[in-house]
């Protein structure tokens, strides 16, 4: 059950806004449905953490048995601080010095590869020492847009499949021990195809590796941002990789483990954003909202022209009228153009749906506004996980 409506109310005004309000039962049951849905195959979960890291979202996801998936060697600290055990812990890099690599080895975590400089690097180094895994291109093109996809013949991630001679070579050469291959085609792909395509491209080279444990597939699977939306269908996806992996036995004998990295399925629709509404201003255009929070707080709709559902928790039977929803940045920051709302007056709460994943995360302190507060709902219990800024953080690492 999504948190209703007078809850967010409730918590909103005993924490003020503008404030992101997790629900912890929300993930727990997005984790439940990948469990089930992949019953059949041998899978494993890293929650790709980029999405959201507060340390208590990071607690509560190794709490329910889920490892996790970090972009940076800070995110890797940052699930060790949360508990996690390295071997738990993926650290998938892109475009990453060579320093950060030696630093997660000596961590002790799983690390995925995505240069043949580093791969020679590592190679040099560790040899067969280390088990790695290689963080291929698979020329695919997948996901909701173009910002997000990743796997295409003009992305800058991964080793392109194409240059499998050079990554063979420096295998060979330097006796590495490969691991893990993977690839993450984009975010939003509803299309379960986008999957299976690379999961041909991926059983056309694991022949040359004759040591490997499992094939990452990434995350991307698509949430439903509005009604009627399309989502990843995870049970036929499951359907899918379950029968690839029946029709391609592993030439090398060895069982191989599926792995997914999913992010927003995770935590998307477990966040909401809540604002207040300071102006009303109605213009011959439209009449414009405008709320305490800006692309300084939740950047998709300006970044990536994403949708998020708007409600206005104080007036939640008010007659429907059109409104503008814009934020208080000293630059255009709409969130939603020509709406249909319940009727708004200024000191409304709007709450912002699926805020959960690259909300927070992606917020900045522009226009030297303070970024949100954090509140965890679980069993109920609403906490703070995060204080609101204050004016010294602003100067805090200012030469003063
Ligand atoms: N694995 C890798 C290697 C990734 O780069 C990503 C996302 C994920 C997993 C998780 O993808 P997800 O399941 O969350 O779609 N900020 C954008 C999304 C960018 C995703 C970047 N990489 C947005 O707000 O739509």
């Amino acid at each position: 059950m999504p948190l209703t409506q007078q809850q967010l109310l409730g918590i909103a005004t005993e924490y003020g806004t503008p404030v992101y309000i997790y629900d912890a039962g929300h993930i727990t049951a997005q984790y439940q449905r990948l469990r089930n849905a992949f019953a059949k195959t041998d899978t494993r979960f890293f929650y790709a953490c980029k999405a959201l890291t507060n340390i208590h979202i990071l607690r509560h996801i190794k709490n329910i048995g889920c490892d996790v998936d970090c972009s940076s060697i800070n995110e890797v600290k940052l699930a060790l601080h949360a508990g996690f055990e390295p071997g738990t812990i993926l650290y998938t890099s892109n475009g990453i010095h060579f320093s950060e690599i030696e630093e997660a080895q000596r961590l002790g975590v799983r690390i995925n590869i995505d240069s043949l400089s580093n791969l020679e690097k590592f190679g040099k180094k560790y040899g067969h020492s280390y088990p790695v895994g290689i963080r291929l291109r698979p020329n695919i093109m997948g996901g909701g847009n173009l910002k997000v996809s990743t796997g295409h013949d003009k992305s800058k991630f991964g080793i392109p499949v194409d240059q499998l001679d050079k990554i063979l070579a420096l295998v060979s050469a330097h006796d590495l021990f490969i691991q893990n291959l993977h690839i993450h085609t984009g975010s939003d792909i509803k299309d379960v195809d986008i999957f299976v395509k690379g999961i041909d491209v991926l059983f056309d080279i694991i022949p040359h590796f004759t040591e490997l444990e499992s094939v990452d597939l990434g995350g991307g699977f698509k949430v439903p941002y509005k009604e009627g939306d399309p989502e990843t269908d995870i049970e036929r996806l499951a359907q899918k990789v379950a029968e690839a992996f029946a029709n391609h036995p592993n030439p090398n004998g060895k069982h191989l483990q599926v792995w997914f990295e999913p992010g927003k399925f995770l935590v998307s629709g477990a966040g909401y954003l809540v604002t207040e509404v300071n102006v009303l201003k109605e213009t011959a255009a439209t009449t414009f909202a405008g709320v305490n929070s800006g692309f300084n707080h939740l950047i998709r709709p300006m970044f990536y022209d994403a949708y998020h559902r708007i409600e206005n928790l104080s007036n939640p039977t008010g007659a429907k009228k059109t409104y503008s929803v814009v934020g208080n940045i000293c630059e255009t920051d709409t969130f939603a153009w020509d709406r249909e709302l319940n009727e708004i007056r200024e000191g409304d709460l709007l709450v912002f749906y699926n805020a959960g994943a690259y909300g927070f995360e992606m917020s900045s302190n522009f226009n030297s506004r303070f970024k949100p507060a954090e509140v965890l709902v679980e069993n109920g219990e609403a906490r703070l996980i995060r204080r609101r800024d204050v004016f010294e953080d602003l100067l805090k690492n200012q030469a003063l």
